[in-house]
């Protein structure tokens, strides 16, 4: 059996250790030890944006929050209409390397395409700076509303946090989260704080059965 090759390794400003694992041909980035991403299940990370981008309109701004594999990014810009952006951030500058380098062709090199703007910044700051901006915003930066992989990230789900989301957002633009595990409380947290709120649950694999995540998505009322 081929052994697994460390690829790269970072430390996230929060202290979490992240590594990029290689085993034929498969990466996986693993954060404390626990695989986070692999290039082999992917396929909740395209729904993310499948869910909010169709029908943009032209000059579409869209935003992700975790660059992850890239993905996410791919799926959004391949949805994007005419003079349309993608905006992605990433709070991990390894993680934008590695993308430039071995994980490039897996989502066909997303960061060189010119739709991209990448911002390297943690998304709570880029959405608290941000006000009617973007149609769509996509966060996958942590395992959901809880546990979290990097504390940081708790403020997101917050009352505050939607709140901001929603401030960074255009009237009757929408919002998608990934998440491992069901939060059951969270779609009325959205409610509550000016989303029109759906649970989907999605294959992370395409094909029948498997693995399932939730996608939670908020349309600005
Ligand atoms: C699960 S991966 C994202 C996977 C991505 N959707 C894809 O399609 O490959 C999570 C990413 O979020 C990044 N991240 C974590 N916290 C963040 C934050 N506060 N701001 C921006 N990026 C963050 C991590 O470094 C990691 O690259």
């Amino acid at each position: 059996m081929k052994p697994w090759i460390i690829a790269g390794e970072a430390v996230s400003p929060d202290g979490t250790r992240l590594e990029l694992v290689e085993h034929d041909g498969e990466y996986i980035i693993k954060a404390d030890g626990l695989p986070l991403m692999s290039t082999r299940m992917h396929h909740s990370e395209i729904e993310l944006a499948r869910l909010v981008c169709r029908k943009l309109k032209p000059g579409a701004r869209v935003m992700i929050g975790g660059l992850g594999l890239g993905y996410t990014l791919r799926a959004a810009i391949e949805l994007l209409p005419k003079q349309g952006t993608a905006v992605q951030v990433e709070l991990v500058p390894e993680v934008i390397e590695w993308n430039r380098g071995p994980l490039a062709p897996f989502a066909d090199h997303p960061l060189k395409d010119n739709r991209t703007e990448l911002v390297q910044d943690d998304i709570s700051q880029v959405i608290k700076r941000s006000k009617n901006e973007f149609d769509a915003i996509m966060l996958d930066v942590d395992n959901g509303p809880s546990p979290l992989v990097e504390e940081r990230n708790s403020w997101l789900y917050t009352d505050h946090g939607l709140q901001s989301i929603r401030t960074a957002l255009k009237n009757g633009g929408k919002v998608a989260i990934w998440s491992a595990d069901d939060e059951p409380k969270f779609v009325s947290k959205m409610t509550r704080n000016g989303f029109r709120a759906e649970k989907h649950r999605v294959q992370a694999h395409n094909g029948k059965g498997g693995i399932r995540h939730i996608i939670f998505t908020g349309r600005k009322t």
